[in-house]
């Protein structure tokens, strides 16, 4: 005979159902939870679902209002100035409920902080050479106005050498410029693209013989900048480079052996323009997206063949028929899409005409993308969407685009070169990926060197 309950048997019939019940409120406790925490619900709810992709890239942030004016400083809440600040500042932006309102960063205050820091004392140390250098083509800035596709690499340098952030006292340097240039290198009829990697080896095997600060630690504190993709294979022989160093390219894709994310940095490619950029709405956006380039991978191919007919997407696979500024800013979006490599200079020059950019790309690191918020000025949408692209763009409210679009004119000031650096422009953005990457440890050189650190 089995044991009786006589617990259980003596209770009220109620009490079978309290595990259901419970169960019942764990699962809405947790439903609750999702919608708390998802970006995403409203579009769920609001709006038919089209492709896993899609849902993650399109949403914009729009919680707090941005101020348009970027000159114009909001009031503190507790001191009541409204002075307007100078050019080149950036507002903090700060809300009626103090909440700050990051703007195009992932947190305005934290940059702004550190930049400030990074700007008082980051210090670099330039191998020195002299213009009777055999190589001085190379390893000096270059005297004429950087310009084209790759101009990034020769601006940075010819910035950098002019800087305050320049040391002649390696004890105080934070890290040292290897100051050797891929685009020169390329050009240079006694190295070419296939002596590029020797010529590394060289010249690493050379200040680690005639200097202590390589061995210290075997380069982690040395970087170097190239914006032509040959870079990437141009550390094949200089594995230390590869691995240690910060390469600061703008060829940045998550797939490439030779690029390490989170150590190396992105840089942009920018093709530098003339003047300033456009003001604001001073042109009328009839085009949904535009597209101009050659047809030079499977990824530019998709796009042909779903959109080369298209009233509303413009792509263009040949000459233009008006000129590429005019397509630029009578576009609302402006397609980045890879080719032989992620990166092109469009990014840069739909940011100049106040385009929103659509990055198609997959896996590019994009440039200064731990500190600039990209989903609050761009959209990135997978390779695979490409035939979803009309939709996905349908799909976002005038306000959305309107929000977007203000903050591609906060942001493009990041994406120029001067000749004369301006605070927060394309240089001082890079200085600033630097000063996110000095901090190591460093074994002492030998007493007799007099060289402790
Ligand atoms: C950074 O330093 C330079 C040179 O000292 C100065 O001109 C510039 O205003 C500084 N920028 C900021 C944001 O402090
Ligand atoms: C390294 O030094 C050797 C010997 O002085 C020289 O021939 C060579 O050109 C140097 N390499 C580079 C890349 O400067
Ligand atoms: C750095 O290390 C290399 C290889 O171990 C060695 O040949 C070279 O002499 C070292 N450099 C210095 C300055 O001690
Ligand atoms: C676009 O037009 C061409 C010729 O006019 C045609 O061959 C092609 O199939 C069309 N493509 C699409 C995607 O409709
Ligand atoms: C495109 O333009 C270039 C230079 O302007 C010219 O040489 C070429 O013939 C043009 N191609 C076509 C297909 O019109």
């Amino acid at each position: 005979m089995r044991p009786s309950h006589p617990g259980l048997n003596g209770l009220p019939k109620i009490f079978y159902f309290i595990p259901t019940i419970l169960a019942l409120v764990t699962s809405l406790c947790i439903i609750y939870c999702i919608n708390l925490t998802s970006n995403y619900t409203g579009f769920l709810l609001g709006k038919p679902y089209i492709g896993s992709f899609l849902i993650q890239k399109r949403i914009p942030f729009l919680q707090i209002p941005n101020s348009i004016d970027i000159k114009t400083k909001v009031p503190l809440p507790d001191s009541g100035n409204s002075e307007r600040l100078s050019e080149g500042e950036l507002d903090l932006n700060i809300g009626k409920e103090n909440n700050i309102n990051n703007g195009v960063f992932h947190d305005k205050m934290v940059f702004l902080e550190d930049y400030k820091a990074m700007n008082k004392s980051l210090k670099i140390y330039v191998y020195p050479h002299s213009k009777d250098d055999s190589f001085a083509n190379v390893l000096l800035p270059v005297d004429f106005k950087p310009g084209g596709n790759y101009a990034s690499e020769s601006y940075f340098k010819k910035c950098l050498m002019k800087s305050h952030f320049i040391t002649k006292d390696p004890k105080e340097a934070h890290l040292f410029f290897l100051p050797f240039s891929i685009a020169s290198l390329r050009h240079d009829p006694r190295v070419g693209v296939h002596g590029i990697q020797d010529f590394v080896r060289s010249y690493i095997y050379n200040i680690s013989q005639a200097y202590p600060y390589w061995n210290r630690s075997g380069g982690a504190d040395h970087f170097y900048v190239a914006c032509h993709s040959i870079g990437r294979s141009a550390m094949e022989k200089a594995v230390d480079v590869k691995f240690n160093a910060i390469q600061v390219v703008c060829s940045a894709s998550y797939y490439l052996s030779g690029y390490v994310a989170h150590k190396d940095a992105s840089m942009p490619q920018i093709w530098p323009r003339e003047g300033d950029p456009p003001k604001a709405g001073s042109t009328k956006r009839d085009k949904l997206a535009f597209f101009a380039g050659s047809n030079n991978s499977p990824v530019r191919q998709n796009l042909l063949e779903h959109w080369r007919n298209d009233s509303e997407i413009s792509v263009h696979f040949g000459n233009l028929s008006i000129p590429y500024s005019k397509a630029l800013s009578h576009s609302k979006f402006c397609l980045h899409v890879k080719g032989f490599e992620v990166n092109t200079a469009r990014i840069a020059d739909a940011l100049f005409y106040g385009c929103v950019p659509i990055v198609i790309a997959n896996h590019y690191d994009l440039p200064f993308t731990d500190i600039l918020d990209w989903k609050k000025f761009s959209l990135v949408v997978a390779t695979l969407d490409i035939p979803l692209l009309k939709e996905i763009l349908h799909e976002i409210s005038f306000e959305d685009y309107e929000e977007l679009q203000r903050n591609v004119l906060e942001v493009r000031k990041h994406f120029q070169w001067h000749k004369v650096p301006e605070n927060y422009d394309a240089f001082y953005m890079v200085m600033y990926e630097l000063w996110l990457r000095r901090g190591l440890a460093r074994i002492p050189v030998p007493e007799s060197n007099q060289l402790y650190f």
